[in-house]
């Protein structure tokens, strides 16, 4: 049982949770234990396109005994000028639990205000919270927590910022490198501070993977940016995951996937035994079994 009602940002969870539910994923997934959520349904709102997501929720509640609803941009009559937060109130009368992934994060927080059910980041424009339990799942099933150097390298965007505050209660030590255009929010490092963490920041990407177990990066145009493309390919010169750029280290590559070969990472890197972002594919729907058992049972 935790505190919160709803899963908008990682640091909804207290670190003492976070461990809670990185745990019960790990029960759940052994078999050890068998979680029930039958009969249940989660609405799913999708303003994006998805793959991992929509399919681990779906696959999850579905493996749980219950049920998902997949509620598309041309689904609902959201998409026909319905308010928001209507859209929410009757939605969450219905359905056990909802699921949305969004442009602006403030309409989340529209969704979990009025809908009378617990509500869940599946990504906004700010942050990917359920990626950041899938990322902390698989490296504590690689490495020791405390003894672990992760290199964020690439946009400052959602999936990294909520990595790094994550990553923070889980007491990761962390190196962030962006082009100085488009760095994290400062309210990110905050964040991180209350869990007692000082991320390194850096503009420069080969001094952030110098010495890193794990080098992590995301596509530099996320959904939504692609007007931005020309202008963000040429900020991001030299930030590409390659043999020149890791050559010198023995580390593990993650990428939260979809990922765009040829621009953040090469081919080769993700094809080699350094990627480890199929492991933490995978780890999207035992951590996600286990974040609904503890919000919706
Ligand atoms: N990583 C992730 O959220 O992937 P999808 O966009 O396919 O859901
Ligand atoms: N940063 C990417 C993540 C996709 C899972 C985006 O928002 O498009």
């Amino acid at each position: 049982m935790l505190q919160t009602d709803d899963f908008l940002e990682i640091d909804d969870l207290t670190p003492a949770e976070l461990d809670h539910v990185l745990d019960r994923a790990v029960a759940i997934r052994s078999g050890d234990e068998e979680a029930r959520l039958p009969d249940q349904t989660l609405g799913m709102i999708f303003e994006k396109p998805s793959t991992r997501t929509r399919a681990s929720f779906e696959t999850g509640m579905t493996d749980l005994g219950g049920h998902a609803m997949f509620l598309g941009p041309d689904d609902l009559q959201l998409g026909h000028g319905e308010p928001l937060r209507d859209t929410a109130r009757v939605l969450g009368n219905y359905v056990d639990g909802l699921m949305a992934r969004l442009f602006d994060h403030e309409d989340l927080e529209v969704i979990a205000e009025y809908a009378d059910c617990p509500v869940i980041n599946g990504l906004t424009d700010d942050a990917h919270p359920c990626q950041t339990l899938a990322d902390l799942l698989t490296i504590h099933e690689r490495f020791d927590c405390d003894d672990v150097e992760v290199a964020w390298v690439g946009d400052g965007n959602n999936v990294g910022q909520s990595f790094v505050v994550g990553a923070a209660m889980a007491g990761i030590d962390v190196t962030v490198a962006t082009p100085p255009e488009y760095a994290m929010d400062e309210s990110v490092f905050e964040r991180a501070a209350d869990f007692g963490a000082d991320p390194d920041v850096t503009t420069d990407p080969e001094a952030a993977v110098a010495g890193a177990d794990v080098v992590y990066t995301d596509v530099w145009i996320s959904m939504g940016q692609e007007e931005q493309r020309e202008e963000k390919l040429a900020a991001f010169e030299g930030f590409q995951l390659n043999e020149d750029l890791l050559g010198g280290t023995d580390a593990k590559v993650m990428h939260c996937l979809p990922a765009h070969r040829g621009e953040e990472i090469t081919n080769d890197v993700l094809e080699s035994d350094r990627a480890i972002a199929w492991q933490q594919a995978e780890n999207r729907l035992h951590a996600q079994k286990a974040l609904l058992v503890e919000l919706m049972e």
